[in-house]
């Protein structure tokens, strides 16, 4: 049977600030998706990571489903008026549009789905980060499906000897989806080349070589885009399948250990370090770090286990402490240099007009 996996995402409010959902909000959520997705939904899974709840769902409609898009949007709505009631900071912040048009992509909310043959056994990992945006999964992403130092399935399981297609999307490119298709391992210079470059080349899908089947989906929408301005990060999600034809769960998960410098933190405008998180995990510290959570699942006729959690495990707790660490090392340094990000990241906030009163006072010297 043919099966999709959706997850829609949105920060639709938050207690104190841009920091974690109210259970108020989060049950309004969960009891319209409950209550409207009967018909439609094979199961789901609602979850919050910092400021964003997240509905995973699964069903035999296919990607882009105008029903289902349509539920998650509406589900979101009705979470946003709890929101309100409450008094909750940025009710509503990432519905961008009034009304619903078909499809949540261009709205807001971000969006990660795969459709594929359900396997007898369907293992697979439901990633998301806050206070960041798409292109903090390139370098896990190129570790996991493209390097034998961190995956060494590459080099011993016969299935993944072909290697992995790459589908890099071009996100400062607004009229349309500018895409490429590089092929791991001959063209790794080249998938290198764009990666590095994190908040302009987003890796959007991978697939298996050897069969074709796709192995990951990113969210890649880039709030600004849409919105013009500064309206928050992008927060994305992800969903990878994964062990056989696939990296294995602990070949995706490595390269988390690295905590590396991702974009966004405070007013998403700050390289700051990407701390692995439990799940349902907020906010803290410098309105950060960004944080990653891994939902780990298997599935049976699109029904779903109980999620397990993939950072929760000991292992993890010195990476914090690492990631705390580097977190505090580069704040130390304020808005000096590396520990800001670069004027185009900046451009959509308020900084802009400042530069433009300080340009006018500049003086020719003779
Ligand atoms: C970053 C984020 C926060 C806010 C900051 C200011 O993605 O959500 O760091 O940018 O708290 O928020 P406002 O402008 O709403 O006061
Ligand atoms: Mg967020
Ligand atoms: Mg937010």
């Amino acid at each position: 049977m043919k099966l999709t996996l959706s997850v829609i995402k949105a920060d639709i409010g938050s207690i104190g600030g841009h920091i974690q959902p109210s259970r108020k909000v989060l049950d309004t959520v969960s009891s319209h998706v409950r209550d409207q997705g009967g018909q439609l939904l094979i199961d789901t899974y609602i979850s919050y990571t910092g400021d964003d709840i997240a509905i995973l769902s699964t069903h035999a409609r296919g990607p882009g489903d105008e029903a289902v898009h349509r539920l998650c949007w509406e589900a979101f709505m009705a979470g946003t008026e709890t929101a309100k009631a409450e008094g909750l900071y940025g009710a509503g912040q990432d519905l961008l549009k009034e009304a619903f048009s078909g499809n949540v992509r261009g709205m807001g909310p971000a969006v990660a789905e795969l459709e594929f043959d359900e396997r007898p056994n369907e293992p697979f990992l439901f990633f998301a980060a806050d206070k960041t945006d798409p292109g903090a999964y390139n370098l896990p992403l190129y570790l996991a499906f493209a390097d034998p130092m961190n995956t060494p399935g590459l080099m011993l399981s016969p299935s993944m000897a072909k290697g992995f297609r790459f589908v890099v999307m071009d996100v400062a490119h607004t009229e349309g989806d500018r895409v490429i298709e590089l092929n791991a391992p001959e063209e790794l210079y080249e998938i290198a080349t764009l990666l590095r470059d994190t908040e302009r080349y987003v890796v959007e899908s991978v697939s298996s070589r050897e069969s074709g089947e796709q192995a990951v989906s990113v969210s890649t929408s880039r709030l600004h885009n849409i919105a013009g301005k500064y309206t928050g990060k992008d927060d994305p999600v992800m969903l990878v399948r994964v062990q056989k034809t696939f990296p294995a769960t602990g070949e995706v998960l490595a390269p988390y250990a690295i905590g590396p410098y991702v974009a966004g933190c405070m007013r998403g405008s700050h390289q700051m370090p990407l701390m692995p998180v439990p799940l349902n995990s907020g906010i803290s510290y410098f309105d950060g770090p960004p944080v990653v959570s891994c939902a780990a699942f298997a599935m049976h006729d699109g029904k779903l286990t109980e999620a397990v959690d993939a950072f929760a495990h000991p292992f993890w707790d010195n990476v914090r402490n690492t990631v705390s660490e580097k977190a505090i090392g580069m704040r130390r340094q304020g808005f000096f240099g590396a520990a800001m990000l670069p004027m185009s990241e900046l451009e959509y906030t308020g900084i802009m007009e400042k530069l433009k009163d300080l340009d006018e006072r500049f003086v020719l010297r003779d």
